[in-house]
Order: structure tokens, then C-alpha cells, then sequence
């Protein structure tokens, strides 16, 4: 028998300290209502000094595995997707991994911008679907704020710092992650980046003014144009490959990166309203946290009602992009 995957938990790590518009309207040449009406969102979340990346995976990840009731030593598997860990080593997925204390699990990141969760998601599918392992915590964490010039008004404006967390378990017989779909196209990768953060400058004599060479550059219009068109080409795509029509999805899960962006696809779609999950009003742009977190709070406001059909698409740096669509059915097992 083929063996599915389900997802079982889902959890959450937000950053408490909240910045508003109106705090960026004292950084920088714009406006609460410019960032409104171009962007949808109102606040984001940012890290202080004394936390990171890791921090906030931690505690997603302790949040799902509470709401799937796992025992951490069950756990195979930890992949977590960010593209702002906090090393080049150990990977976040370790220090996750020792912190919850894992201690029979293999741990690694990955790097597909805002396309991670996707990315880990499906990788995940495929260790469970060939029998390899049983339990998996996929997180998407990020801290762009780290990475963001405060001066500049194209781009701090957007992001906010955040992790979400999935545990998915074997589930022979039960199949609920009906299909995972990923492109890549490097050739526009410049249309997105964080340039030389890593090792890009050789050591010798050629030391780059760090607070200009690694900040997030990106050309909006252009990514605007890419978003529009990717997203529709991947939901399509999963629900081929899911065998089920756009007409079957009960909510559409999209990378929280802009609300016009959401409402641009969600018309093309013929969604109504109540089915298009969103929460870049209060958290911005997290990343690869974006879609489990949208999911995480929904699921908390009673918006999405299991059982539902979900897809879930990304896009991003890369630049890449996907979609997975998928049969919800987790119940948080503290409610329970
Ligand atoms: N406040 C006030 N004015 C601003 C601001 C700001 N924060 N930012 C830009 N402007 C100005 C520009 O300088 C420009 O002025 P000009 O006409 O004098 O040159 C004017 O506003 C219009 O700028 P546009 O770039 O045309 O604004 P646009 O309507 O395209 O909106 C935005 C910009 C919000 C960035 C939009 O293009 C967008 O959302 N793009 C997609 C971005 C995105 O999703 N990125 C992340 C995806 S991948 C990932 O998540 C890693």
C-alpha cells in the first residue's frame, strides 16, 4: 500500500514587539495610509536584540508538537526553511532539534526564500511517502528584519519577523497532502536578493562596508508582475496533479507578502472572500513563516473548518514558487 502523510500540528512563533506604520512614518518618507492601500498591512513583528531565528522556531515548533500531542523523541525528521538562519552552522534545524530535544532525529535547512515552507513540506512528503520516516517537524522561520536597510522605504516596509511549524505523520492508507508542485527561475534572481551575506567577498582586502553590502534589494513592480502570474500557474498545476478542480478548494493559503496581491489572485480564482486566508495586515511579509502562520491563526479565529481543502502557494526569492494542496483534518489535541 502506498503510504500518505497527513498533518497533524501546526504551531506558531511570533515576536511580541509589534512596529506600526506610524513607527516607520518616523524612520522613513512614507505614510500609514501609502502602506495601506499598497500593501494591506497595518503592523509587523519585530525581534529584539536578545532573540533570533532559532528562538522563534523553537517555540513554533514546541507549539505544534502540542497540538499534534507528539513526544519529540517520536520525532524522525526536522527540516526547517529559512533563508536568515541564525549561522551558516549549526543550522537552525539542530538548534531546534537540541532545544526540544529530538535526540533521535536528523536535522537540516533549507533555502527557498519565501517558497521554504513548499519546499520543506514536499521534501518531507517524499521521506514519508518512500517509508523512510514516520514523523516530520517542517518549519518555516525568518528574522528579515536583520537583513532590511531602515532607510529604505521600498523595502522596510514589507516584512516582519515570524516561524510556523507542521508536524506531518505516515498515514497509510489516508493520504492528506494530495499534491506539492515547486519551480525555480535563477535567471530572475536578481529581482530579489540579499546579496553577499555569505561567502560572496574573499577574505583578503576586500572587506565590505557591512551596512550597505547586505541588505534585501529588490524591484517590487517586477516581483509584483512574477507573484501575479506564478500563483495562478501553480494552483492550477497542484490541482491537476491533486485531480481536483479550482472550483473544490475551500481556502486558499497564499504567501502573506501583500494584500493586493491576495485580492488580485483571489478575483482571477472566483474566491469569495470567506475563503481567502490572510494576515498580512498584522504581520507582514514573514517569509517562509508566512503560510503556516496565516493557517495557525485562522485555525485560532475559527476561520478554516475541518475538514477543508487548502492550497497552499508560494513565491519568492529565487526566485521560486510552488503550491501544495492539501485535505485539513488536524484538531489541536489540547482543545480536545
Ligand atoms: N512610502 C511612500 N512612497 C513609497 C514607498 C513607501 N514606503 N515605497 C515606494 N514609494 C514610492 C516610490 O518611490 C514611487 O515614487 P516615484 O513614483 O516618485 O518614483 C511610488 O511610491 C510608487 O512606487 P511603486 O514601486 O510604483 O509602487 P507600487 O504600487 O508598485 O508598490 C510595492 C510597491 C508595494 C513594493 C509593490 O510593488 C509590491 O508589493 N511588490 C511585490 C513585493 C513583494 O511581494 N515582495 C516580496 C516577495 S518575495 C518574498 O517574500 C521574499
Amino acid at each position: 500500500m502506498l503510504i500518505g502523510a497527513k498533518i497533524t500540528g501546526v504551531g506558531a512563533g511570533i515576536p511580541k514587539s509589534i512596529v506600526t506604520n506610524q513607527d516607520l512614518e518616523k524612520l522613513v518618507d512614507t505614510s500609514d495610509e501609502w502602506i495601506r492601500t499598497r500593501t494591506g498591512i497595518k503592523t509587523r513583528h519585530i525581534v529584539k536584540e536578545n532573540e533570533s531565528n532559532s528562538k522563534l522556531a523553537i517555540e513554533a515548533a514546541i507549539d505544534a508538537i502540542g497540538y499534534a500531542n507528539i513526544n519529540p523523541n517520536d520525532i524522525d525528521l526536522i527540516i526547517v526553511a529559512t533563508s536568515t538562519p541564525d549561522n551558516l552552522y549549526p543550522s537552525t534545524a539542530c538548534l531546534v532539534q537540541g532545544a526540544i530535544g529530538a535526540s533521535h532525529a536528523a536535522a537540516f535547512d533549507l533555502e527557498a526564500a519565501c517558497t521554504g515552507i513548499i519546499y520543506a513540506l514536499s521534501v518531507g512528503l517524499e521521506f514519508i511517502k518512500t517509508g523512510t520516516y514516520q514523523k516530520i517537524l517542517v518549519i518555516g522561520a525568518d528574522v528579515h528584519s536583520r537583513f532590511l536597510d531602515w532607510e529604505d522605504r521600498n523595502t522596510c516596509i514589507l516584512f516582519g519577523d515570524g516561524a510556523g511549524a507542521f508536524v506531518i505523520e505516515a498515514s497509510p492508507g489516508d493520504n492528506q497532502i494530495l499534491s506539492t508542485y515547486l519551480r525555480s527561475d535563477g535567471g530572475r534572481g536578481h529581482l530579489i536578493c540579499i546579496p553577499n551575506s555569505n561567502s560572496s567577498f574573499p577574505h583578503e582586502g576586500s572587506k565590505p562596508p557591512e551596512a550597505v553590502k547586505r541588505f534585501l534589494k529588490m524591484n517590487g513592480k517586477a516581483i509584483y508582475e512574477f507573484a501575479i502570474n506564478a500563483i495562478p500557474e501553480a494552483l492550477k498545476t497542484a490541482c491537476d496533479k491533486a485531480n481536483i478542480a479550482l472550483g473544490d478548494i475551500d481556502y486558499l493559503i497564499p504567501h502573506q507578502a501583500n494584500q493586493r496581491i491576495i485580492d488580485s489572485v483571489a478575483s482571477k480564482l472566483n474566491l469569495k472572500k470567506e475563503q481567502l486566508i490572510s494576515n498580512v495586515a498584522e504581520v507582514g511579509n514573514t517569509s517562509a513563516a508566512s503560510i503556516p502562520l496565516a493557517i495557525w491563526q485562522a485555525l485560532q479565529a475559527g476561520q478554516i473548518k475541518p475538514p477543508a481543502i487548502c492550497a497552499l502557494v508560494g513565491f519568492g526569492g529565487g526566485l521560486t514558487w510552488g503550491a501544495s494542496i492539501i485535505k485539513w483534518t488536524a484538531i489541536d489535541s489540547r482543545n480536545r
